[in-house]
């Protein structure tokens, strides 16, 4: 915008004083006719350095995004330069590699490792989505024109990379995804079809979900209970092991109809979980029981976070040979334990059950994991404060908090309400009320807990929708 020329403040008249009386009167009564023009004029001129200061204001913002969607088009038009047109050649193709369509042009990211396929990339959608560096989140919001109203979503590439990133490390039964994370049957189905056939779970209404969900081979409630008769009604339909560590659990599983059981060694984490030297012994309870002991569990869960990843080998190392030992004395075939933070150097276990690493929250993204954030809350806002602030419609009622606020890449957070959301925007004069706001959780199980179901978004397209059948508790 055009800097406007300020308006002129025309000079007051000579003002009266008590040492010419002669002209006293007449200048007081020019002096004061003249004070309300004066007064006119000098708003008039307050509003021109006010209005010039908002143009500034506005093209600077202007400016900033332009350089930000700039940078993002520089890069998209970056890769698709470099990316080789697909072709139907029988080559091998790895999951991440770049290739445009014969059809249409645009580039495509490979989802599969496999031969090429005789479909373009365009129509294969089990092989290939669509690639964009995704500008529309790069800037401010306001442009998540293809979901409908607020939502949880899932990013499909960082998604599937997540998946991938563990498959390298635990492909098939090495891994038993836990569902407290995701819970979703929709979401463990892709797992399922991925090779990870076994599932933890960490309440019977979460195993419950499972079988109804025909994923049945083998589920572990990696957790005590007492509420057993559930369990042992789903005997005949599904493999089912529950986790024990007393006598009393132990009693429960068997008057309950459960088979099999693995006894739980505290390897630390003070929560459940019979002492070490005890396992033994409960070994040959649950047996005498009529139990099938299948093994043994032991959750590092203390460890998860240690930042440092030498301390954490060592520190896994440390309780795992607590587990080992237990399970050595207690026989059967399974050694279970592990997350998301301890995935890669817990190598002591037969599987291991990790569940955030799929979807993720911004407190495991603090180490050094190969995992990165795939879900986020997308909220609205519904107030803009003329004080700096902005106001969307997702609060304490849509995160899990235990872990700290969630976060935003447009700005910070400044607290959190029960339906609301109190944003600092780093450009304040951009966000109008209607812009919509992507906003990383920081803690997912609890998070995820709280929604209906997830979108899946491929850029700014909407793929798929998963329902949260396990959610609440
Ligand atoms: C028994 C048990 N196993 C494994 C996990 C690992 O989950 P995550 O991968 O989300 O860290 C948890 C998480 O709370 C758990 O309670």
């Amino acid at each position: 915008m055009p800097v406007t020329a300020p308006p002129t403040i025309a000079a007051l008249p000579t003002p009266p004083s008590t040492s010419d009386p002669a002209n006293f009167d007449t200048r007081a009564d020019a002096f004061m006719a003249a004070l309300p023009t004066h007064t006119t004029e000098t708003n008039a001129l307050a509003d021109n350095v006010y209005d010039n200061a908002v143009d500034a204001a506005a093209s600077a913002a202007a400016a900033n995004a332009d350089k930000i969607s700039a940078a993002g088009s520089a890069a998209a038009a970056a890769a698709s330069a470099g990316a080789a047109t697909w072709a139907n050649t029988g080559a091998t193709y790895a999951i991440g590699d770049l290739r445009k369509s014969q059809d249409n042009g645009r580039i495509y990211r490979r989802l599969t490792a496999s031969n090429a396929g005789t479909t373009d990339p365009s129509v294969d959608t089990t092989n290939w989505a669509i690639y964009t560096l995704d500008p529309i989140w790069a800037i401010k919001t306001g442009n998540y024109t293809a979901v409908a109203g607020d939502a949880l979503l899932i990013d499909t590439t960082a998604f599937e990379a997540n998946l991938a990133a563990m498959d390298a490390v635990l492909p098939g039964e090495a891994l038993r995804p836990h569902v407290k994370a995701t819970k979703s049957t929709a979401l463990a189905r892709h797992l399922a079809a991925g090779g990870h056939h076994g599932f933890c779970a960490a309440t019977p209404r979460e195993i419950e979900g499972l079988v109804a969900a025909g994923l049945t081979d083998d589920l572990l409630l990696a957790n005590e209970t007492l509420d057993t008769a559930r369990l042992g009604a789903l005997a005949d339909r599904a493999n089912i092991t529950v986790a024990v560590d007393s006598d009393e659990t132990i009693a429960a599983a068997s008057t309950g109809g459960v088979r099999s059981v693995l006894i739980d060694v505290n390897v630390g984490l003070p929560r459940c979980g019979c002492d070490p030297a005890d396992a033994p012994r409960l070994g040959e309870a649950a047996r005498s029981a009529g139990l099938e002991v299948r093994g043994v569990m032991g959750y590092e869960g203390h460890l998860m976070m240690v930042a440092d990843r030498t301390e954490r080998v060592e520190r896994t190392a440390e309780a795992m040979n607590l587990l080992l030992a237990a399970a050595a004395e207690v026989g059967g075939d399974v050694v279970s334990g592990g997350g998301t933070g301890t995935f890669d150097v817990n190598t002591h276990c037969t599987e291991i059950q990790a569940g955030s690493y799929a979807l993720m929250d911004t407190d495991y993204a603090k180490l050094d994991l190969p995992f990165s954030k795939a879900l986020s809350v997308l909220a609205t806002v519904v107030s803009v404060s003329a004080k700096g602030w902005i106001i969307a419609d997702a609060g304490l009622k849509a995160f899990g908090m235990d872990h700290g606020n969630p976060s935003w890449d447009d700005g910070e957070v400044f607290f959190c309400s029960d339906e609301h959301i109190t944003l600092l925007p780093n450009t304040f004069e951009s966000w109008r009320v209607g812009d919509r706001v992507r906003l990383w959780s920081a803690h997912v199980d609890p998070t995820v807990a709280r929604h209906e179901r997830f979108q899946l978004v491929n850029g700014d397209q909407v793929v798929d929708t998963w329902e949260i059948d396990l959610r609440h508790w």
